[in-house]
């Protein structure tokens, strides 16, 4: 079975990780390994070996300490198991107490089953979904709930990650897990920042969603003193307005200048004075548009001192170089003076596109 290997005096903090994120193969013990580490059971849905989210924890398969069936499929009418062996769902996606899993239309008639399966081997999970795939201008996820272990049907849920909780709606906004490490990377970005500028840092996420990344960043103590944040999707918005409440109370400081939450086109912000120039980091978070957005977003970095941006992009992957240099020209063009510019791969998207982060240092003379 697959364990995850963490340093002993981790095992709480990677098992409460794993158990949040529905990784967790619950019914199995913690594996003593050799040289004191201790090997966290996972089930078959978790990131594969080497995925970042493991912050390079190694994997190792050992025999699970085991007290039921180690998958779900094994909680089947023997029966039913066989008539569709080979096509049962291999993968499954969990936000907070949802399963989410694609039922193919060939499996549709064995819904029910397969959700009394899931529910019974994930007892941490409330409601199993069927993902009917991805609609409108939000790319949000068509949701339909086919079995809830306790009647209440809600999508509205709860996740853990990096030691701050976030309330999500895959039915309403987008979230994925899976970029946690870069939320990671944008908090030492930030702390790069607030140390070169020797104070606190504004920064303006425009496209925000629940607002990860105002999660990470607000965690840390004394990093940020003000923020914008926004989306258009006034779903969207609603869960970050309960999200940034929650960690601002969470927060070590008691007061941030600024703070504004607002639900609005990210590449109208800066016609607002209060929002032109305001901030020294700035998140562009639209994959498919973030380097076409750009040349109404650099305004809103502050002129006069360096400032940050940090985007992610799906690039062509024999395009880099010149995605790369339409960043530079958006940059060059407000005259601003750029000192670095990175862009590297962080996923693949496709055969032919990759999931890609871009972060620029540069200062706008005043
Ligand atoms: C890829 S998601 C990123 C969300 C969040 N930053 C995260 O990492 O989970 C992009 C977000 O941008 C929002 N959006 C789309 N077009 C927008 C626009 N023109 N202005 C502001 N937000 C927009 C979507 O509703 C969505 O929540």
């Amino acid at each position: 079975m697959r364990h995850l290997s963490v340093p002993s005096a981790q095992t709480q903090t990677w098992l409460d990780f794993c158990k949040s994120n529905g990784w967790l193969f619950s019914e199995a013990g913690v594996h003593p390994l050799e040289g004191g580490r201790k090997g966290i059971p996972l089930l078959d849905n978790a990131p594969i070996a080497g995925d970042s989210v493991w912050q390079g924890m190694p994997e190792v398969m050992v025999d699970g300490r085991v007290k039921g069936p180690s998958h779900w499929t094994q909680r089947l009418d023997e029966e039913i198991f066989k008539k569709m062996e080979s096509e049962w769902p291999a993968a499954f996606e969990v936000q907070g107490d949802l399963q989410i899993v694609k039922i193919e239309p060939e499996l549709q008639q064995f819904e029910s089953n397969i959700a009394e399966a899931m529910l019974h081997q994930s007892p941490n999970i409330r409601v199993i979904c069927a993902d009917e795939g991805v609609q409108g201008d939000f790319r949000i996820r068509k949701l339909r709930v086919v079995q809830s272990r306790d009647g209440n049907e809600s999508t509205l849920t709860r996740i853990k990650e990096n030691g701050y909780s976030l309330w999500v709606d895959p039915s309403k906004v987008y979230f994925s897990i899976r970029l946690s490490t870069q939320r990671i990377n944008t908090v030492t970005s930030a702390k790069n920042l607030s140390q070169r500028l020797g104070r606190g840092i504004v920064v303006c996420d425009p496209y925000a969603g629940v607002g990860p990344s105002m999660g990470a960043l607000l965690a840390e103590d004394g990093l940020v003193s003000g923020y914008h944040v926004g989306d258009l999707n006034p779903q969207a918005v609603e869960l970050l307005q309960m999200n940034i409440e929650h960690l601002v109370t969470k927060s070590s400081s008691s007061s941030f200048s600024p703070a504004t939450i607002r639900c609005a086109d990210a590449t109208k912000w800066a016609m607002d004075n209060e929002l032109v120039e305001s901030c020294d980091l700035l998140l562009v978070n639209l994959p498919h548009d973030s380097i076409s957005h750009l040349p109404e977003l650099i305004p809103l970095l502050k002129k006069g001192d360096t400032t940050v941006l940090r985007g992610w992009a799906i690039i062509d992957k024999d395009e880099f170089e010149s995605q790369k240099q339409l960043i530079i020209e958006a940059i060059e063009k407000t005259s601003a003076i750029i000192e670095s510019v990175t862009i590297e791969e962080i996923k693949g998207f496709s055969s032919s596109k990759c999931f890609a982060c871009f972060e620029v240092w540069l200062s706008r003379p005043i």
